[in-house]
């Protein structure tokens, strides 16, 4: 429209990277000025978001786990893509508000990151839910482009770089030159399926039922995936419910056997970034024995992971700075270049 040309300065932009368990807002010229779970409270057998539609986020997640039974705490997105539309489009609403304030008279362009493996229909329901959360323009930016951008790699140029996001629900994998993915693979295998893993082994090593929760802390207090010459191994008390008697107990765990419950998936992460390097052109991984392997996402921080990656690949393997945060960067940055970049991003119009 002929207004936007005076109106796109006054209006809110924002990057918004929808996480499975994590979203995060980044306001052009402000950086990340939002970063909450996602997680949304509603009454039981609804879709009616409580407190008003502001069981939402940090309220919320509080409540996931010790909610009692008429009210329950969902994470509308599941393995990186909404499994909850009309949940997801509340939490995005809820979001969306709390940045650009009550009342607007114009909606915001928003940048939504996706993981780079989702369908059409996935994709048409983040549209939708952004939309109907009151954006006035959508645009849809790959996860492993924008992790990519936010930790600064050389992505527009000839020359090849590689990105590894571990999230919370999926693993892109992605080998990027000039603007664009030369060779990516998605798996849905992240952060939460190590939670997941741990729980597996003390159902069957100890009998003992542990929440979400409790896994996600054993993992980023003790977890590791392999063995760090600079840190000694550990021990921790965990709580839970007895299989058997059914009565709360505690018992002690070690680092090397989480390392060992941890083992499966990250030997899929793993082979995931094998596989997409075997099926690299020879110039790009000529690139990349320059370039290297960048971490990013929050399953990156588990101790010991780069140094696997670098085992497995040959290749240098480092950390991004800030790996949570990146995706969410990377989207503000593309919206900095939103003019040059636009004709490249997916908007309504493609979908
Ligand atoms: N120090 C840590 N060690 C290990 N794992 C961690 C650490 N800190 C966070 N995590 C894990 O990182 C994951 C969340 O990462 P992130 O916020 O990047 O995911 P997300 O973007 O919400 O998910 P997705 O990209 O799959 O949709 C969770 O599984 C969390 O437990
Ligand atoms: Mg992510």
């Amino acid at each position: 429209m002929w207004y936007e040309r005076f109106l796109g300065p006054l209006g809110v932009d924002m990057g918004i990277d929808l996480g499975t368990c994590n979203t995060l807002v980044a306001v052009r010229g402000q950086g990340i000025v939002l970063n909450e779970p996602s997680v949304v409270a509603v009454k039981k057998g609804t879709n009616q978001v409580l407190k008003g539609g502001q069981a939402v986020g940090w309220v919320a997640k509080e409540m996931l786990g010790k909610t009692p039974g008429s009210i329950t705490a969902v994470r509308p997105l599941k393995d990186g893509v909404i499994s909850d539309f009309e949940i997801t489009e509340a939490m995005l609403h809820y979001f969306i508000t709390k940045v650009t304030g009550r009342v607007r008279m114009l909606g915001p362009r928003v940048v939504i990151s996706i993981p780079s493996g989702i369908t059409a229909v996935e994709k048409r329901a983040v549209f939708d839910s952004a939309e109907h959360a009151g954006a006035r323009k959508t645009y849809l930016l790959e996860e492993p482009i924008a992790a990519a951008i936010g930790a600064g790699l050389p992505f527009a140029e000839p020359t090849a770089s590689m990105i590894v996001d571990i999230g919370g629900g999926t693993t892109e994998v992605a080998i990027m030159s000039l603007a664009d993915i030369a060779n990516c693979e998605s798996v849905r295998v992240a952060g939460d399926d190590m939670d997941e893993a741990i729980i597996a082994h003390m159902k069957r090593t100890y009998n003992l039922m542990i929440g979400e929760q409790t896994a996600e802390r054993i993992k980023i207090q003790i977890g590791s995936a392999a063995p760090d010459p600079d840190t000694e191994e550990t021990q921790m008390e965990v709580r839970g419910r007895d299989m058997v008697s059914g009565l709360p107990r505690k018992t002690t765990i070690t680092s090397e056997e989480i390392r060992e419950a941890l083992s499966e998936p990250v030997t899929n992460i793993i082979e995931a970034v094998t596989r997409t390097l075997e099926r690299a052109e020879p110039e790009l991984a000529a690139d990349l024995v320059e370039n290297g392997i960048t971490l990013a996402g929050g399953g990156s921080l588990l101790r010991g992971l780069a140094i696997r990656i670098k085992e497995a690949t040959g290749l240098d393997t480092t950390l991004a700075e800030d790996p949570l945060t990146c995706v969410a960067r990377g989207t503000a940055i593309y919206l900095e270049n939103i003019e040059v970049w636009k004709d490249t991003l997916e908007n309504n119009a493609d979908i």
